[in-house]
């Protein structure tokens, strides 16, 4: 899919924000814990969780999927325990899976998951926590298999914070007899998401420290209807279109201010205006901003998933600026693009350096879905017109994306 960007229109608008992704596809693998009928609610359309739906649908459970009405129903009376569908090779979240199936099953066979090309994104943590469980784990190219030996509780410290890891972690705890630790665990929304929905579910887990919880494993868990939380990466994604662009005006609904700190200071740092009136946001942005140096962290840091984005809309800013993403060091497939679009930027030992400059239009490739966003954005700056190709990829993530766009005023198009 090719998108067609013209600059040049005023941005100004109101959208509402979806589902988080983050959050609903292991909430999907929630619903495997149980044998109960599970309803999950504000479930955006975005391919990776048509990904998933079809993994849990090749696996046996019964699946109503209403895209009006958002709602998601899964009934997981009986499923396979070998996962040997492509889908698991489209997305990273696919782990979740294992994660919730190895309660169920004493050996499951998976291929391996997919995701975005960030840069090293091994699973060795994910590993290391089902053999802390008393799982084996053998591993091929091709191939992941997990066998039950005994199924012990546990306590895990993870050497660094990862999002997938902790929640994997806790998804296989849930029904263990006895007291599982969990310390140094990912504090990004979204994981207190699958808290909270494991909790109403029947799940015993409590917070004991900053970043630890202990899980006391239950017999059973029950099936409930959960709302997800709203999307802060989207979210701040349709912040930081109207930062790039002087004097747009952009009101996002739906939201929890709360959850975007992080982001709405590093605006505010650049020159935005934003003010919240409820669960309800509007950016202003001036016409120039302030250049700005930071990192990227674990949540509540400004977080790697914005940083593509934050990096092309500081092109516009009158000083430099520099980026160092503490998360995935080398997630700058972004920077090669904008290059093509006279952006003036390089990384010089792990750190990005950011310089003023004038985009051009022109042609560049959508390489992972948030380089893709960075690209539409970068499309919005350009004098002219952009083309990014593979804009399919940005369809993982953002739901009614073209429309969300051209509600802000953007003139965007799909192109042959
Ligand atoms: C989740 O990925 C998100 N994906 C990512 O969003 C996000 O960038 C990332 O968290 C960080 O916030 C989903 O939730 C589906 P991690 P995840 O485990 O869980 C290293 C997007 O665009 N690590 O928190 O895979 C890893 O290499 C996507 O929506 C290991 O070393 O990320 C990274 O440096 C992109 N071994 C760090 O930990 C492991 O076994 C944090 O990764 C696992 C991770």
């Amino acid at each position: 899919m090719k998108l067609k960007i013209n600059s040049g229109s005023k941005i100004k608008g109101t959208i509402d924000i979806s589902g988080a992704k983050n959050a609903v596809l292991p909430i999907i693998a929630c619903a495997l814990l149980t044998k109960e009928e599970m309803v999950i609610k504000n479930v955006p359309l975005i391919s990776d969780v048509l990904n998933m739906v079809r993994i849990i649908d090749y696996l046996g459970a019964k699946i109503e999927y209403d895209y009006q009405a958002k709602e998601l129903t899964i009934e997981a009376k009986k499923l396979k325990s070998k996962i040997d569908t492509p889908y698991v090779k489209k997305l990273r979240a696919s782990y979740y899976i294992m994660g919730a199936l190895i309660s169920r099953k004493k050996k499951i066979v998976s291929r391996y998951p997919g995701g975005c090309d960030l840069g090293k994104r091994p699973i060795d943590l994910h590993l290391k926590t089902w053999c802390s469980f008393g799982c084996k784990c053998f591993e091929n190219s091709e191939t992941l298999i997990i066998k039950r030996n005994t199924f012990k509780p546990t306590t895990i410290t993870f050497p660094l914070v990862s999002v997938g890891a902790s929640i994997n972690a806790i998804l296989t705890a849930v029904q263990i007899p006895g007291q599982t630790t969990i310390n140094n665990i990912a504090l990004e929304p979204e994981v207190y998401d699958v808290i909270n929905c494991l909790k109403a579910m029947g799940a015993k887990i409590e917070f004991v420290d900053e970043r630890s919880i202990t899980i006391e494993g239950v017999k059973k868990l029950k099936g409930i209807t959960y709302q997800v939380i709203f999307d802060r990466i989207e979210a701040g994604s349709y912040l930081l279109l109207g930062a790039s662009v002087p004097h747009s005006e952009v009101t996002i609904q739906n939201v929890d201010s709360a959850y975007l700190n992080n982001t709405i200071e590093v605006l505010e740092h650049m020159g935005c205006v934003v003010n919240i009136e409820g669960t309800q946001i509007t950016l202003i942005s001036p016409d120039k901003l302030k250049g700005l140096n930071i990192e990227t962290g674990p949540y509540p840091e400004f977080p790697t998933d914005l940083q593509p984005l934050l990096s092309t809309v500081l092109l516009r800013a009158e000083e430099s600026s520099t980026i160092i993403d503490n998360i995935y060091p080398n997630r700058f497939s972004h920077i090669l693009e904008i290059n093509k679009l006279k952006g003036k930027a390089k990384v010089n030992n792990g750190e990005l350096i950011i310089y003023h400059s004038l985009l051009k239009g022109g042609e560049v490739i959508a390489r992972d879905l948030r380089c893709g966003f960075a690209l539409i954005l970068a499309g919005a700056m350009a004098d002219g017109t952009t083309i990014l190709h593979e804009g399919e990829i940005l369809l993982r993530g953002y739901e009614n994306l073209i429309t969300k766009l051209q509600t802000l005023g953007l003139d965007i198009e799909t192109t042959v």
